[in-house]
């Protein structure tokens, strides 16, 4: 079993596509073993995303990440970050598969709905960075 950490960004609460998004993962059989909905600061939002600091997108993503609620969940499942990957899509969405979350639901490369961890290494960074181990059940 292997876990993962998902975001529905800003834009995805904005546009009530939580239910959708929690819908694509249990009828893919992810698992959700922790979820709370929070705000995130410019702070944090940087914090998060620290491994993007050097990136031209960088002060404009902290920007939207920080603009409104977010919902954060960590899943569960076997293979479960490339599983998930799969169903968001790629970060672009013009250039995600038919069918994904991104491709069915994005309107920038930016806000693009959904986050996913993209490593081992990542998903553990990212679940701690929301998480503590009583708030995963
Ligand atoms: O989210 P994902 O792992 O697919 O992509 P990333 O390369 O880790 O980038 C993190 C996030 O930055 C993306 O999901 C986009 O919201 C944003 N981004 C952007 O605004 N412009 C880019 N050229 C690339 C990413
Ligand atoms: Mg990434």
């Amino acid at each position: 079993m292997e876990r993962t950490l998902s975001i529905i960004k800003p834009d995805g609460v904005g546009r009530c596509l939580i239910g959708e998004v929690i819908k694509r993962l249990e009828s893919s059989n992810i698992k959700i073993i922790a979820m709370k909905m929070l705000k995130m600061t410019k702070k944090q939002a940087q914090g998060f995303y620290t491994v993007h600091k050097e990136r031209p997108f960088f002060d404009s993503l902290t920007d939207f990440m920080s603009s409104g609620p977010v919902v954060v969940m960590v899943l569960e499942a076997e293979n479960v970050i490339s599983k998930y990957r799969d169903l968001m899509g790629a970060t672009n969405y013009k250039e995600a598969e038919k069918g994904t979350i991104r491709r069915n639901f994005a309107t920038d490369i930016e806000k693009n709905v959904v986050h996913g961890s993209d490593s081992q290494e990542s998903a553990s960074f990212e679940i701690n960075y929301f998480f503590n181990s009583f708030e995963i059940v």
